[in-house]
């Protein structure tokens, strides 16, 4: 469970200090599928960095599977975004200059890839319909499959925490749907909890969890009944 407890955000714009979050309090349960949502400005991809320890609180707490990140050193805050945690952005931040297996071998390159790491990598492109790709650069390849890329980037390391900020937020409504259900079905086998930003109401299915932030405070926060 990923427990949010108080949290306020204030980011300062030259001497304006602008409330991005507004004492936020909630909860996300372990091995969900949790969407958030909310308009524009409304703190969503605020919250969602300060999820993955990329920017810290002003006030409150974050606590993810019983550890508070406010409470780690440096150098465990760093830990837990390298090990833990998996990030997917909305304009992909691949590398141009790697093929599309280096990209994903991206995290491990600092500590040099091992030939089991490799092998995952070319089975998550695989299952990510990007068999015959590895080879190619991000500039060859359509956006859904730069996106794929990212995704398989994100999950070589198995993380326990996956964050996507709008991740298809550039791609047309099928090219969506069918990527979210690879994500959906490839962290499920993980059991990775899953939280992803989005303005797309179509891509929440029953049992995924729903947070509906507005003005920087909760407006509603649950299980989906129904899609
Ligand atoms: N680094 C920053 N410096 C100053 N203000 C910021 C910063 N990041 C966000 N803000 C402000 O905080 C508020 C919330 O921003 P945030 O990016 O979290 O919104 P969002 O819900 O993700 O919006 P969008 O749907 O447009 O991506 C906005 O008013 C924004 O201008
Ligand atoms: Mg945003």
């Amino acid at each position: 469970m990923i427990d949010v407890q108080q949290v306020s955000k204030v980011h300062l714009r030259g001497h304006l200090e602008v409330r991005a979050l507004d004492q936020i309090t909630c909860q996300i349960p372990t091995g969900s599928f949790t969407f958030i949502l909310g308009p524009s400005g409304s703190g969503k991809s605020t919250l969602l960095y300060l999820l993955g320890a990329l920017d810290e609180p002003t006030t409150g707490t974050i606590t993810i599977h019983g550890k508070s990140l406010q409470s780690m050193t440096p150098r465990e805050r760093d830990q837990f975004r390298r090990k833990e945690a998996g990030f997917i952005f909305q304009n992909f931040n691949l590398l141009s200059n790697l093929s599309a297996l280096e990209n994903v071998l991206v995290p491990f390159l600092p500590q040099g890839v091992t030939s089991p790491q490799r092998q995952k990598a070319g089975e998550l492109l695989e299952r990510l319909g990007l068999g015959s790709r590895m080879e190619h650069r991000p500039n060859q390849l359509s956006g859904g499959e730069q996106q794929r890329i990212a995704i398989a980037r994100a999950l070589l390391k198995q993380p326990k925490l996956v964050l996507a900020d709008e991740p298809t937020g550039e791609l047309d409504t099928a090219n969506s749907l069918a990527i979210l259900g690879d994500l959906r079905a490839l962290c499920r086998e993980q059991n990775s909890t899953v939280v992803v930003v989005t303005h797309e109401h179509e891509y929440i299915q029953p049992g995924d969890h729903v947070i509906r932030i507005r003005d920087g405070r909760i407006a509603d926060s649950g299980s989906n009944p129904s899609a």
